[in-house]
């Protein structure tokens, strides 16, 4: 995928994204993945805040060679002080590659569109392709495989949610999306992989029974702040507790994106947990954000 953008999970191919977990998987049993990005810098424009995905993309840039520079709002005040389409006019002058978490994919896409590099989204409103490419890394050394894994989704079809059901669609995942009426996909996405299945229900024990999976994120995003308490009432039932894990085979691993409410979504017993694998979930956003990387700044070129 050189000099391409990554603004969705849909924009790999199965063999792609497979790709991309081969090297990170490689990158991280100690392979050297050289220096890439010497002598280049990328941006990271980041309007919402971060923890996991700028430190990560800023160390994986770094050990690639590359330069990296964080942007936040109050410096370039993103379509106030300036267009969207300017700052990444501006930007591509200077720059190598853009990544940038921005809410509006519209305005994502804006940039992109300006920018003759390669852009990386990480996250709008719509999406979160790095977390759930990570998240893949994850399923298929907790699970033992990726393709047919069952993962099952509680909670709100958000960004991460949503980029869920691309990866389903992409390489073929046993995916189920369980929420309260009212916050779940409609209509239903149609999976088009071979192995691709998706349920969408509001009965946990329905989608819990034989998962592999139980994976939340929080009830109110960045940008909901003000639908909090008609969420928390909403989502109630669905906080994943040990009543709702015992749904789960034993077996199955619990994962979040993080960053956690703990006590909404999730209890502290079960993120805490030894079914919990949350915090080498986040670890792999670092090897996979790398292979990434090298796949758009390294990988081979592509015929027109
Ligand atoms: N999971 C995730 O994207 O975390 P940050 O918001 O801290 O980057
Ligand atoms: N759905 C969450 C993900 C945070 C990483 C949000 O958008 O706030």
């Amino acid at each position: 995928m050189r000099g391409r953008d990554f603004l969705a999970v849909s924009d790999l191919g199965r063999e792609e994204l497979l790709q991309i977990l081969d090297s990170a998987s490689q990158f991280k049993r100690g392979l050297d993945p050289g220096l890439p990005l010497a002598r280049r810098s990328l941006a990271l424009v980041f309007l919402r805040p971060s923890n996991r995905t700028r430190v990560s993309f800023e160390v994986a840039v770094h050990r690639l060679g590359g330069h990296p520079i964080a942007l936040f709002d109050r410096e370039i005040e993103m379509g106030r002080r300036e267009s969207v389409a300017d700052v990444g006019r501006i930007l591509d002058r200077f720059v190598d590659g853009l990544i940038a978490r921005i809410p509006s994919d519209r305005d994502l896409r804006g940039l992109a569109q300006a920018m003759g590099s390669p852009v990386i989204n990480a996250m709008t409103d719509l999406s979160h392709p790095c977390q759930v490419l990570a998240d893949c890394l994850s399923v298929q050394e907790q699970v033992g495989h990726l393709e047919g894994a069952r993962v099952t989704f509680v909670g709100d079809y958000n960004n991460v949610c949503r980029s869920w059901i691309e990866a389903t669609q992409v390489v073929g995942l046993d995916l189920r999306v369980v929420g309260p009426p009212g916050y779940l996909p409609d209509p239903v996405p149609n999976p088009v992989q071979g192995a691709g299945r998706l349920l969408v229900t509001s009965d946990p024990g329905l989608a819990l029974n034989d998962t592999d999976v139980v994976y939340t994120d929080v009830w109110t995003s960045m940008g909901q702040e003000e639908q909090h308490e008609d969420r928390r009432q909403d989502f109630g039932p669905y906080q994943v507790n040990r009543q709702l894990l015992a749904l789960a085979p034993p077996r199955a691993k619990v994962m979040h994106c993080l960053p956690a409410h703990r006590g909404e979504e999730i209890t502290d017993d079960v993120l805490d947990g030894p079914q919990s694998v949350v915090f080498d979930q986040a670890e792999n956003r670092f090897w996979v954000q790398m292979a990434l990387l090298w796949a758009i700044f390294q990988g081979p070129e592509e015929s027109p």
